[in-house]
């Protein structure tokens, strides 16, 4: 058996990038930009309290165009006003000596009526979605074909600002039911055209961000600069999509262009396909299935180095934490240091501000029932 440090801390290169061990930081809406979406400068504290030892950081989510704000005080990245912004975002990010990808999202029927232009909501298809932890119960329009092609662009022209701002990389958001899921999945497509019906006529959508978003970063940048996917594998209901779906759209995503494949689960480590809740789990089929092709990342559950160190040993290049990190900023150097039994697994309601997170973050979680565990305790 490996020592935990061992395989956690192998530096390797990863679409083109080195990494200086096989820790990210997970994607992670802060929902703490300036009212004029801009980033503030406690979301700016809050990564270069956390960026000191992980080999990579994923930003959390920024809309590419202002009908797909999914956040309250989310940073934007839709038009060249924000180039500033999100260069002050990438310095941060980068503050610690790792790369930094920068993650684009539409909300799609997620979007939150109140943050967007005429309230108008657009996804896919005219299907009502239900309330969820972050997101209300609303029924979307379905998207025109110009407004298709427009967001298309619009993925592309936010990837060119990553670029000119430093980022080392775009991440698309093609997982948590936003748009780009919005497209691929049976329950939320009922279109009739080019881009909806036959599961090729679903990826269609997936795979033109996909080509405008390469196209963008060959005409604009020389250096290394990944292009990321990230998926949810499966999705509930009788209608949601299943593992061998996905599946099938990693391997035309692969072909259109993809440096890296990102999959989002519960638990890493657990996870099963729904129809095959005893088979091997989700991120060890989506090893086996990538066949080495490209890097995949897993997320999700990942709290100790142990953990971790079993997650990367099925295979992953690499592996994502979110909530160990929002806790724990220091979890890599505490790890690196065999001291992880001072890595936290509940979130100290007495550190907040010692832990850099921003007040406005920690209201949301505050107000989150149930998703972090909160450790309360006298002052
Ligand atoms: C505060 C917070 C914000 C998040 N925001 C995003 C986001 O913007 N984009 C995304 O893909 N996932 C987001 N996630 C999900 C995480 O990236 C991660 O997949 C999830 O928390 C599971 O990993 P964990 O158990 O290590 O936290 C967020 C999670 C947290 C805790």
């Amino acid at each position: 058996m490996l020592d935990a440090r061992e395989n956690l801390f192998s530096a390797t290169t990863f679409a083109g990038l080195p990494l200086r061990n096989r820790i990210a930081m997970s994607p992670m809406t802060t929902w703490a930009a300036n009212s004029d979406l801009t980033i503030s400068d406690a979301e700016a504290a809050y990564y270069r309290r956390r960026v000191g030892g992980v080999g990579l950081v994923i930003t959390g989510c920024a809309h590419v165009l202002p009908n797909g704000m999914g956040f309250t005080d989310e940073f934007s990245a839709a038009d060249d006003s924000y180039v500033e912004s999100l260069r002050k975002l990438a310095t941060a990010a980068k503050s610690g000596g790792a790369p930094a990808i920068l993650q684009l999202f539409h909300a799609g029927v997620r979007a939150l009526p109140e943050l967007i232009p005429n309230r108008d909501v657009i996804a896919a298809s005219a299907i009502p979605a239900a309330s969820t932890m972050f997101f209300p119960a609303q029924t979307p329009r379905a998207m025109t074909e110009p407004e298709i092609h427009d967001i298309i662009a619009a993925f592309g022209q936010a990837t060119r600002r990553a670029i000119e701002a430093g980022f080392d990389g775009v991440e698309l958001h093609g997982a948590h039911g936003f748009l780009m899921q919005n497209f691929f999945s049976p329950a939320t497509n009922q279109r009739q055209d080019q881009w909806g019906g036959s599961p090729e006529n679903r990826m269609r959508f997936a795979i033109a961000v996909v080509a405008e978003v390469k196209r963008v970063i060959t005409a604009h940048t020389d250096r290394p600069f990944a292009l990321g996917y990230r998926i949810s594998a499966e999705e509930p209901g009788d209608n949601g999509y299943r593992i061998a779906d996905s599946l099938a759209l990693l391997d035309h995503l692969i072909d259109a262009g993809i440096d890296y494949i990102h999959t989002s689960l519960g638990k890493v480590l657990t996870d099963c396909p729904m129809d095959e809740p005893n088979g091997p789990t989700i991120a060890a089929r989506y090893v086996t299935h990538t066949a080495g092709r490209i890097p995949v990342i897993a997320a999700g559950g990942l709290r100790t180095p142990d953990q971790a160190s079993q997650a990367l040993a099925l295979g992953l290049s690499v592996v994502a934490l979110g909530q160990g990190l929002v806790m724990n900023p220091d979890w890599v150097e505490l790890a690196l240091l065999g001291r992880e039994s001072e890595i936290a697994t509940t979130l100290d309601t007495q550190r907040i501000t010692a832990l850099a997170i921003p007040q406005k973050l920690w209201a949301v979680i505050a107000a989150a029932e149930g998703w972090f565990r909160l450790a309360h305790r006298a002052p």
